[in-house]
């Protein structure tokens, strides 16, 4: 597969009349691919039954003819007002019950049938129309699944789903009732028709009632997404793509990529640093204009996981976004930096967002390749430099890691469910271990739980919720250094402490007797250096301490290959331990500098420099925002 480049354009948004010179200008930048219609919808069927689509044939006619390759995006992310007045209560109701209102975008409900057959009748127009154009070479479903907090919906539909998903589930209201321990407050149901959603309650709903909910929400996404990938097989060959965000965690995008065939995501590396990650005011002043070091890196190894080995950027902040509280321009260089970046993690396109800056609406501060006027922005020049560069070296593709890092979204939503310290976020202590293994110049695989683990060296499994028999076993039987832990395998699918006590690992002579949380700011000491905070967990067992508290109380134990950590270890004491498990798996580690990152792709060791300074890599010099490529024998 060959590394291209694209971009995101609305043809609707612009006269007819520059649609040509766009094309033309975008094929001169070295672009190959054009993402169009995801928002198009009102421009397509203005009111019912009234279907324009001779403006996108143009359309697409046009950037066709210019070379270019269409991604036809279906426009399902913004229904237009009459499709709304047709079904007043498709909209979503947030947890206080407040309808989510026109005016922007996603305003549905996932549960919506009504409105899924609109969806289904939009989605079959453009297929027939368009499934077998020379010129539509991908689809994108919908935009952005679960963007602005819309996984989640509490209307009439999604009670009345989730009530058929809890009889489908469960079978019966006493097995429910069972499962989820209903005894408790006498919340016993007597019928399936009884149970409401988890919102709206007096104090904490039953855990294992929120869980389940969070569990409907997740398949009710994936549910949506597939009613439209099932119409599109019908009457295409093209690939099927979604483009999914950071840190969003709300659906399984592992079962959501199943019925895709490549994964895509929108990476926006400075409107996420200051706008979605837990990190201190000097961080983020030490990368304003660059981004986090290892941020857009964790995402590029978790959607090539969910991708199944095929992902893509869909869209890259090209100069500053508008929806961040704080809106920096890309250091130069940094447009370049972030493009070579996805393509060392395997990407095999990169598309920017988006051609022209739009001068109306929402996004009129978000800028694009090209000005409002058209002139070119800076980051056209530094597209346009990369365009060159990846036709020397075309090849997409990146060999597995040796380290793999198991990421699973149901942990994500139980320790929402019941966080039991205010800051236990499961993102963030995977995110924690994850930037250990890039400090110490690791090259990662972000995995599913059900993932293979042959060849790894060393697996890490922090934070899952549940841990099956067999994936204990497996774990278990692993040939490399297994981490297991914190809060690992610590509830039943029905959110219950398992019996008997956690972990229960094949091998490994250890209980978590009880748990403590930790307010931020109290740290406990570790022998011989570091420290745990958020999360300490009290270790009953003969396994052997392999790291304990000043105190002398287990941290970590293990047995041959397995380890059980149970604490939430700083960053200092995360590196040891990392360390410590590369040394015995034989894996050789190499301590970045501050802002230097390495990627391994088989063929080339790629070094990224997220400094505003240069810094050097083995004698080499890299320029701040600078990329620097090595060859690797073998
Ligand atoms: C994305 C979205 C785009 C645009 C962009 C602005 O989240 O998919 O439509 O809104 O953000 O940065």
């Amino acid at each position: 597969m060959n590394r291209t480049l694209g971009v995101c354009y609305y043809p609707e948004h612009w006269p007819e009349e520059i649609w040509a010179e766009d094309a033309r200008r975008m094929v001169e930048a070295g672009l190959t691919w054009v993402r169009i219609g995801e928002f198009a919808w009102s421009r397509l069927e203005p009111s019912e039954g009234d279907a324009h689509f001779d403006w996108l044939d143009r359309a697409i006619a046009t950037l066709g003819a210019a070379g270019l390759r269409v991604i036809l995006g279906t426009p399902t992310a913004t229904p237009p007002r009459w499709v709304l007045d047709k079904h007043p209560d498709m909209l979503a109701l947030d947890a206080a019950g407040r309808a989510r209102g026109f005016g922007s975008r996603r305003h549905y409900c996932f549960s919506h049938q009504g409105y899924l057959a609109e969806c289904r009748r939009i989605v079959t127009k453009l297929a027939l129309r368009y499934g077998a154009n020379p010129h539509v070479a991908a689809w994108q479903t919908d935009n952005e699944y679960g963007c602005h907090d819309t996984t989640i919906s509490y209307s009439a539909a999604a009670r009345d789903a989730f009530r058929d998903w809890c009889a489908q589930h469960y079978q019966s209201p006493e097995a429910l009732n069972r499962a989820w321990g209903n005894v408790f407050w006498s919340m016993d149901y007597a019928s399936f028709d009884e149970i409401g959603l988890p919102n709206l309650t007096v104090t904490e709903p039953n855990p294992a009632h929120a869980m389940a909910f969070r569990r409907f929400s997740s398949d009710q996404v994936v549910a949506f997404n597939r009613a439209q990938t099932e119409i599109l097989r019908r009457h295409t060959d093209a690939p099927l793509i979604h483009n999914y965000m950071g840190r969003i965690t709300e659906f399984d995008h592992f079962a959501l990529g199943e019925a895709l065939d490549i994964a895509s995501w929108d990476s926006y590396p400075i409107g996420f640093l200051m706008d979605r990650m837990d990190a201190d005011e000097a961080h983020k002043a030490r990368y304003l204009q660059q981004g986090d070091p290892d941020f857009q890196a964790f995402h590029h190894d978790l959607y090539r996981a969910v991708g199944r080995g095929r992902w893509w950027i869909m869209e890259q902040q090209p100069g500053p976004v508008n929806w961040a509280p704080w809106n920096p321009a890309p250091l130069p260089g940094m447009v370049r930096l972030w493009t070579w970046e996805a393509f060392a993690h395997g990407a095999e396109t990169v598309c920017f967002f988006r051609w022209r800056q739009a001068p109306f609406a929402q996004e009129q501060m978000h800028a694009g390749l090209l000005r409002p006027d058209s002139s070119a922005a800076p980051g056209l020049a530094e597209a346009a430099e990369v365009a060159r560069e990846i036709a020397q070296a075309p090849q997409a593709g990146t060999k597995c890691a040796k380290v793999a890092l198991i990421f699973d979204y149901p942990s994500a939503w139980a320790w929402q469910v019941q966080p039991q310290g205010a800051d236990f976020d499961y993102f963030r202590l995977v995110f924690a271990a994850y930037r250990s293994l890039r400090r110490l110049g690791l090259s990662v695989d972000v995995i599913a739980p059900d993932t293979d683990l042959a060849g790894y060296r060393l697996v890490l499994a922090p934070g899952i919720f549940t841990l099956s028999d067999a994936l204990k076993a497996r774990l278990a039987a692993h040939d490399g250094i297994v981490i297991v832990g914190p809060r690992a395998g610590s509830k039943t699918p029905d959110f219950t402490i398992p019996l008997p006590l956690p972990p229960a690992l094949p091998g490994l002579d250890v209980a978590v007797s009880h748990v403590e949380s930790l307010p931020p700011g109290h740290l406990r000491e570790v022998a011989g250096g570091g420290a745990i905070a958020h999360w300490y967990e009290h270790l009953d067992g003969t396994a052997e301490p392999l790291v304990t508290l000043e105190t002398g109380a287990a941290v970590m134990v293990g047995a041959g290959n397995l380890r059980y950590l149970g604490a939430w270890p700083m960053p200092g004491l995360w590196d040891k331990i990392i360390a410590a498990a590369c040394a015995q798996a034989g894996l050789a580690t190499e301590p970045m500098p501050e802002g230097l990152r390495l990627r391994d792709t088989g063929r080339e060791r790629f070094v990224f420099n997220y400094a505003a300074h240069p810094q050097s890599y083995r004698g080499q010099p890299i320029p701040a925002a600078g990329v620097l490529r090595l060859a690797l024998d073998g």
